[in-house]
């Protein structure tokens, strides 16, 4: 067959998933820095892991929906069920197993995978996200439930969110067992119930499946039990008063035991948690380690980008690239690609022009991918030593020495 007469490639990414161009990368990084910065300062340490995991590590805990419907696994070639990632927490449970004689407790870890769920892709959900996961573990006591949710609020003020804009809503895995418990389920129905109760909104017949479940009506008390009512308080005394005790929250995954909690866009328009976590004090019984305390969340990239997107908080694009070397004709290349090398040397990041263009083209060019500074370098620049350096931004020209290029460059911008 001629090639030709191939079927041509679409140029659309996998369902779900995500390209990044510069201007999105530029976003990526942002929200990835403002992220790091913010844990980072509460104590937090990174580490990684593959994102390619045993698929048994979430068939121990995780929970039936996203093991049977919503994980990516597939058989290697060596016979091996391969699942990825569809969250980190089994992965940092895994990690603090292998050495947990070793480590020194408490831990205060986090990391930014991408993570895959095989889900149908709507506003605020994607078969690939990137999840700023945080954990503490080795403290039973709420000093951790506390210290972890005002983590979440941290992050939240550090995008430049105001508290009336957002909302943590928390509940209580024990409570709500309780709860079930009056209601005399076995086991997996009290776990069918969580399922249920984790859906409530999204299903138009939540009241009357519950009630089958139940056998009566569910009656959730408003009121929060006593621990969730220590740490609401500790929380408002720490000026966090945004928070408040919901029932409803009971997270999707089934390694939960105490304190749970989401946090929500006060916006109608995003309808999806932005963060949900909660503690899990017996998940590491699944190696065959003792239990070690935990309590963590996670942060999806998507939902806080809508959310950044919804009250106006994204940055504006700025290119890393500071400046773009025009040349008169080909033959300057080589001379542009000189004075590039001793202006990288002072720390601005330069670009050369490499193609034979009208120089009104290499303008638009620089224009085009937002780099701020501009300058030509011709005949008449290599005799004279000068060079006018043009903001492109501003319009605002510069006659400059080339040793002064730099200078001149770091000055407008601080001015700006
Ligand atoms: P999760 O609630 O499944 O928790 O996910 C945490 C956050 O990740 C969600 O609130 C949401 O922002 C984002 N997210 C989840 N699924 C998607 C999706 N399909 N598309 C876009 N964003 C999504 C966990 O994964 C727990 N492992 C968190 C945790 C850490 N608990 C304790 N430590």
């Amino acid at each position: 067959m001629q090639n030709s007469d191939k079927k041509k490639l679409s140029t659309e990414p996998y369902k779900g998933v995500r390209d990044f161009y510069p201007e999105d990368m530029f976003l990526q990084n942002y929200i990835l820095e403002t992220m790091r910065t913010a844990v980072e300062s509460f104590g937090f340490s990174e580490y990684s892991a593959s994102i390619l995991e045993p698929a048994e590590l979430y068939e121990a805990k995780s929970g039936e929906e996203i093991v049977h419907e919503q994980t990516y696994t597939f058989t290697d070639r060596g016979d091996r069920r391969v699942t990825l990632r569809p969250e980190m927490t089994p992965s940092v449970a895994r990690l603090v197993a292998a050495r947990k004689r070793d480590l020194a407790f408490p831990l205060r870890w986090y990391s930014i995978p991408n993570v895959f769920r095989y889900e149908r892709p709507q506003r605020g959900r994607l078969r690939e996200h990137f999840q700023l996961n945080c954990d503490i573990f080795g403290v039973p006591n709420i000093e951790a439930d506390i210290e972890i949710i005002s983590l979440a609020s941290a992050i939240m003020r550090a995008f430049g969110a105001k508290d009336t804009e957002f909302e943590i809503r928390m509940s209580n895995r024990r409570t709500l067992k309780e709860i079930f418990n009056k209601y005399n389920l076995t086991e997996e129905e009290t776990i069918r119930a969580y399922k249920l109760l984790d859906k409530k909104d999204k299903i138009d017949d939540f009241d009357e499946q519950m009630q089958k479940l139940l056998g009566k009506k569910l009656s959730l008390s408003d009121a929060p039990d006593n621990e969730s009512a220590l740490v609401i308080e500790k929380l408002t005394e720490r000026g966090i008063s945004n928070i408040r005790f919901d029932p409803s929250i009971v997270r999707g995954f089934d390694y939960y035991t105490g304190i749970v909690f989401e946090v929500f866009d006060r916006s109608p328009e995003n309808n999806r948690a932005l963060f949900g976590g909660g503690r899990y004090d017996n998940l590491l019984k699944i190696f065959d380690v003792d239990d070690v305390p935990a309590i963590g969340f996670g942060m999806g990239d998507v939902t806080l980008q809508d959310f950044l997107k919804t009250h106006a908080l994204l940055p504006h694009y700025v290119p890393t690239t500071d400046l773009y070397i025009a040349t008169q004709s080909t033959e300057f290349i080589e001379y542009g690609e000189a004075l590039a090398e001793k202006l990288r040397v002072e720390g601005i990041n330069v670009a050369v022009n490499l193609l034979d263009k009208k120089l009104s083209d290499q303008i638009k060019t620089a224009g085009k991918q937002s780099i701020p500074f501009f300058l030509v370098v011709g005949e008449n620049e290599i005799t004279t030593k000068m060079y006018s350096v043009k903001n492109l931004n501003t319009g605002k020209e510069y006659s400059a020495a080339e040793s002064h290029i730099a200078e001149i460059i770091w000055s407008d911008v601080e001015g700006e």
